[in-house]
């Protein structure tokens, strides 16, 4: 028989991937020290990395500290950060596996409370660790009820906003990294500049699609100069805000995410990785399983359709071997509805999941040498 697509080679610049299955960004609001990495992270990630998982993407990690989204997110805005990401990234590469980190800045959803089950989100303030006064947005539109109303960013706030990614991406070049996502999807800052219902500015980051994507683009051309061309770079977005039920209500649809597609591939971004949501609280999801691969494979085959190349990642509710399998299935024809399959919580319950996937695939793996004698015959 022969070998699932799922278990080909995936290339991407420099690197190749022995498998098609990438662990998603989580945060794990346990970087209680200004955004420095906590004992809790090296145990966390390798977790993955010694079981199979051949890519492994770390949190969300914040470019600038007011764009945390809580007092215990990991921070890339400082130099003394690396040095705690680099112990993380060398241990991922002695069990030779390769590791990316997503770059964020939280925007109006900043200074937030860490999340705990059954909580409602709301502000940090300032007795809590939080900067309440420092929030910055697209425009003067608070994310929820809890949260302050953002400063509405003006013109030396993007020169910030910017370098900061700039100089988080360095700095994660330092540490060795070998993939860095941009962080453009649930109504954190980038994606909150894409979509209408979140920005309302009236100047040329706001108004028509090109000037809603106006940041995001100068963001990923500055950092994309800025890191080594040999280094894959992957962006997530939202691709809806899940509003179609309310036509009338300014929104970012699938559409507005294929347009963006087209102009990614032609700025060097490897992967679009496609999420979606959390950029208005009105949103009805779909309540099918494939609700979000859907849309990454909406837009792959428009891609595909005009002769671009941009690889495209599916995430959400990858949870067994069967779906992980069909989501990245090249057909007769040479098709499939993604390139890569992006996990997440699945991860957390199983962390052998790739090694699980294989064996229920019938698929040969390497497994820890150590580990000989616990592996399939
Ligand atoms: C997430 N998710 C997420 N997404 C992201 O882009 N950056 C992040 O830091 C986080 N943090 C995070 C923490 C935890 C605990 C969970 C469960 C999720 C979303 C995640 O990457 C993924 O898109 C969703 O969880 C859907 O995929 P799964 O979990 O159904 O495979």
């Amino acid at each position: 028989s022969t070998l699932p697509t799922l278990f080909t080679p995936l290339k991407i610049r420099s690197l190749t991937l022995p498998n098609r299955i990438i662990v998603a960004p989580m945060g794990m609001y346990s970087a209680p020290h200004n955004g420095h990495l906590s004992p809790f992270h090296l145990p966390h990630v390798t977790q993955f990395a010694l079981r199979g998982a051949a890519l492994t993407i770390m949190e969300a990690t914040a470019v600038l500290a007011a764009g945390r989204t809580s007092p215990l997110d990991a921070g890339l805005y400082l130099d003394s950060h690396i040095a705690g990401m680099k112990e993380v990234v060398d241990a991922v590469h002695a069990l030779g596996q390769k590791i990316g980190i997503q770059l964020n800045h939280a925007g109006r959803k900043a200074s937030g409370m860490p999340l705990e089950r059954g909580m409602d989100a709301r502000i940090a303030n300032k007795e809590e660790g939080g900067w309440p006064e420092e929030v910055v947005g697209a425009s003067k539109l608070r994310w929820q009820e809890g949260y302050v109303e953002p400063r509405e960013m003006e013109e030396g706030d993007f020169e910030e906003v910017v370098t900061g990614f700039v100089r988080a991406a360095e700095r994660a070049v330092e540490a060795g990294f070998d993939v860095i996502e941009i962080h453009a999807a649930h109504g954190y800052l980038l994606s909150s500049f894409l979509s209408p219902s979140s920005n309302t500015r009236p100047d040329k980051y706001g108004g028509s699609f090109a000037n809603r994507t106006r940041l995001l683009l100068r963001i990923i051309t500055s950092l994309r100069s800025a890191i080594p061309a040999t280094m894959p770079l992957f962006v997530r977005i939202s691709a809806t805000d899940w509003m179609t039920h309310t036509p009338s209500a300014p929104q970012w649809t699938l559409t507005d995410s294929i347009n963006l597609a087209h102009e990614l591939d032609g700025l060097g971004v490897d992967l679009l990785d496609v999420s979606s949501g959390s950029n208005n609280l009105l949103q009805q999801i779909p309540p099918h399983a494939e609700y979000q691969i859907d849309l990454a494979s909406s837009i792959r085959s428009s891609l595909r359709g005009a002769g671009k190349t941009m690889l495209v990642g599916a995430v959400g509710r990858i949870d067994n071997a069967l779906i992980a399998r069909d989501t990245v299935q090249l057909n007769a024809a040479g098709d499939a509805k993604a390139d890569a399959a992006l996990v997440g919580r699945q991860f957390l319950r199983d962390p052998s999941f790739v090694l699980n996937v294989a064996e229920a695939l019938g698929v040969e793996v390497q497994w820890p040498s150590q580990y000989w004698r616990a592996a399939p015959l």
